[in-house]
């Protein structure tokens, strides 16, 4: 099968196109042929090595391979079509069209024809009213948005909530998740970006090329950084009392915050790296199902201009997701 593969961390050009193995399905497993990918800031953190902050150097380098990579595909997120099933698979069927999330682990991605996943990973049959090309657009977002605001934040209906860096995969998903959970939602976005934003259902947004989100507005209950644009420091002027702030890039500063704001003061930060659940994708798929999740596609590129489109991705600049079309399903 075809497939995307970097040897070596680097720029966008690391990127080669390759023949590899058909991986086959075994016991409760699913084999799906991958119609869309993306290349999201996930995959392409991972592929130059560039993580957000210097702190993680040693660990990431641990976790992603010392000298070279220790995986060779990326494609956190992925649509397709099922292929195969391994013995006892009761939850999908030959022909179904899914969308998932493998994420970074386990050497394997969407940067390929095919794929096998678990039926109970997080894997799920693609919202009805949208198209294999859309639905990829969703998992990563999506379930980031949902980490941080539901499992992190613990969101609930009428809160103020703050979202920097709206108009971004994380950031796009996060305004729509905070007003499904009947948030009051601020977006900040540049010019270019602020009628993207309105659209998703932000009751305000803020061009932060023009006004300062940090000194004054609010009080919001969360503020959720989805881009890492700013500092708990800087946002403590505008948070609620009791606020937290939610980082989603996170460095020292937010790892020692998290260790005493629950000791001193009353306002809180919190951090992690999202956890990718099928019952959260479930969720993904119900809002996309409701109209309550839209998908954002910044733009479409063809499998052999994955470079160009990791390109994209480089450019910090994307609005939602850039999608790669690996098959011709869809
Ligand atoms: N902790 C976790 O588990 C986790 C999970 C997923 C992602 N992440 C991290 O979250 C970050 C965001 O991911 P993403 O996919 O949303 O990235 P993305 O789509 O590439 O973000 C691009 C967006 O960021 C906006 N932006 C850039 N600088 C900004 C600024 N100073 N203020 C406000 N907005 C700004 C840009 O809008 P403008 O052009 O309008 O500025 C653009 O639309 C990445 O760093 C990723 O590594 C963390």
């Amino acid at each position: 099968m075809k497939a995307a593969i970097y040897t070596r961390y680097g720029p966008p050009e690391v990127l080669q196109i390759v023949e590899l193995p058909r991986p086959e399905p075994g016991p409760g497993e699913v084999q799906i042929r991958v119609s869309y990918t993306t290349a999201s800031a996930g995959d392409a953190r991972v592929r130059g090595f560039n993580l957000p902050r210097p702190i993680f150097w040693v660990p990431g380098r641990l976790m992603l391979g010392v000298f070279q990579p220790r995986y060779r595909l990326l494609g956190v997120e992925l649509s397709g079509v099922v292929e195969k099933i391994g013995e006892g698979v009761d939850k999908f069927a030959v022909g179904d069209e899914v969308f998932a999330h493998p994420g970074l682990k386990k050497g394997r991605g969407g940067y390929a024809e095919f794929i096998v996943m678990g039926q109970d990973e997080t894997v799920a049959k693609k919202p009805t009213n949208l198209t294999l090309e859309e639905s990829v657009c969703l998992p990563f977002g999506g379930l980031t948005a949902i980490y941080f605001l539901k499992k992190l934040g613990k969101i609930t209906q009428g809160q103020r909530v703050l979202v920097v860096g709206a108009s971004g995969s994380v950031g796009s998903a996060a305004v729509q998740v905070a007003k499904h959970f009947g948030a009051h939602v601020t977006g900040v976005c540049s010019t270019a970006n602020v009628e993207l934003v309105r659209s998703l259902g932000a009751d305000e947004v803020i061009d932060y090329k023009t006004e300062s989100y940090t000194e004054s507005g609010g009080p919001y209950d969360l503020v959720f950084d989805a881009v890492g644009a700013t500092r708990f420091a800087r946002c403590k002027r505008v948070m609620a009392e009791r606020g937290v702030y939610l980082a989603a890039v996170m460095g020292a500063a937010e790892i020692f915050q998290m260790l005493w704001t629950p000791i001193f003061g009353k306002r809180r930060v919190k951090s992690g790296v999202s956890e990718d659940t099928r019952e959260d994708l479930l969720l993904v798929k119900e809002l996309a199902e409701s109209g309550e999740f839209v998908p954002v596609k910044d733009s479409v590129f063809g499998f052999e201009q994955i470079v160009d489109a990791h390109r994209r991705v480089d450019e910090w600049r994307k609005r939602g997701s850039v999608v790669v079309r690996v098959g011709d399903a869809g």
